[in-house]
């Protein structure tokens, strides 16, 4: 009997090792995807497209909220932010990965990389050394073609930041899971969005643009499996708890329901309150929610996204207190 459970155990020690070990053998700590095809895609030197990039990447597409280095910092003038990048973004278990310097200099930020690989890593996730990024994948604007080049060309006017960032990796668990298909980690495949132009006046195709691909709300507002790697709740009627990611990890943010049912943000404020606070800007220093870069945001964008929040199937969702003491 004895016998028996010491084989089984040892067994079972050989099975484990084995499989750890062919996992080490097999995926690197970066998954590559060297096949992922290069768009035509060019910087334009035209300054109005330079500044709808700067409003872009400061504004709505959130890009500074990782790539200043310390989302923690807040800075006040957001728009003038060092794209210095640093950013430590661990995802656990599945590793930890660092927010790239993204400013001209030419070793340490992305002025030696081309702009058709900079559009790829946005249309895809799969960066300059044909890795797949995580957080682009998974977390950053998908763009429209016409924004991707827009974004480039005012990236390409960023001055040097002399800053050497640590190269971010799965853990043995990521790449474990990801090597038995398990973790369905892989570069967006789905044709980049149609572009919507800002017009005068606000729009429910602008609204759906910027709060689906662009500014991301309804990615962030409802529940979604970490494992599945998709939504299981209906879009925008609120997360799940989610621990903090900052120094009060004791404690969870529940990004609320924004549909128009009256337990939703759209359904309890009209559109000038709701335009009033998002301009107000955060409450709670650890919550994810990029806040600095939608105060950046136009009036006219606000109006477009509350106009399609209110479109959107109204879910009887009541979240309670965003921010309180965690039960996980
Ligand atoms: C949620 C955080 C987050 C946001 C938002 C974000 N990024 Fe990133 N980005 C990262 C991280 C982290 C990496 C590093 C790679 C990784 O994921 O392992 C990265 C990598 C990149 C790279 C790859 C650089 C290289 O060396 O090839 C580019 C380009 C980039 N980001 C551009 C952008 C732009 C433009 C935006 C806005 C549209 C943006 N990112 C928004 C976190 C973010
Ligand atoms: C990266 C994730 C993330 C994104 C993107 C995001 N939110 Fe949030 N949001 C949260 C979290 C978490 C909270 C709860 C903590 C807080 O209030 O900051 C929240 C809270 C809110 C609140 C409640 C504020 C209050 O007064 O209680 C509003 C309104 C809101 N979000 C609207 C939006 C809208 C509109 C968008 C898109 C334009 C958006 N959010 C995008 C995560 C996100």
């Amino acid at each position: 009997m004895k016998k028996g459970l010491l084989f089984l155990a040892a067994f079972l020690l050989l099975l484990v090792s084995g499989l750890f070990g062919y996992v080490l053998f097999s995926t690197g700590p970066a998954l590559l995807f060297p096949q992922t095809p290069l768009p035509d895609i060019q910087a334009r030197p035209e300054p109005q497209i330079i500044e709808r990039g700067r409003y872009l990447f400061h504004g709505p597409a959130h890009c500074s909220q990782c790539h200043s280095g310390n989302d923690r910092d807040r800075p006040q003038d957001i728009n003038n932010v060092p794209i210095g990048g640093g950013l430590e973004l661990p995802v656990i278990p599945l590793g930890t990965f660092y927010a790239r310097n993204l400013s001209s200099d030419e070793e340490t930020g992305v002025g030696g990389i081309g702009a058709t690989h900079l559009a790829r890593t946005l249309q895809t996730g799969v960066m300059a050394d044909d890795s797949l990024s995580f957080f682009v994948s998974q977390s950053a604007a998908f763009l429209s073609d016409e924004d991707i080049v827009a974004v480039i060309s005012y990236m390409r006017t960023l001055a040097p930041v002399r800053r050497e960032v640590q190269r971010g990796s799965f853990s043995l668990i990521g790449r474990f899971l990801f090597s038995f298909g398990l973790l369905p980690l892989e570069p967006r495949q789905s044709p980049t969005p149609v572009h919507v132009t800002d017009t005068t006046t606000p729009s429910l195709d602008r609204g759906r643009y910027l709060a689906e691909n662009v500014m991301l709300c309804t990615f962030c507002h409802t529940e979604f499996d970490k494992v599945a790697l998709q939504m299981t709740g209906p879009s925008g009627g609120g997360s799940l708890p989610d621990p903090s990611h900052g120094d009060d990890s004791d404690m969870e943010f529940v990004a609320p329901n924004l549909t128009a049912h009256p337990t939703g943000i759209t359904g309890r404020l009209d559109e000038n309150q709701f335009v009033a606070r998002m301009q107000a800007g955060r409450e709670f220093t650890s919550s994810i929610m990029p806040w600095e870069n939608f105060a950046a945001t136009t009036q006219n964008d606000l109006r477009s996204v509350y106009r399609y929040l209110r479109s959107l199937p109204e879910v009887d969702n009541e979240v309670g207190a965003t921010y309180c003491r965690g039960h996980l």
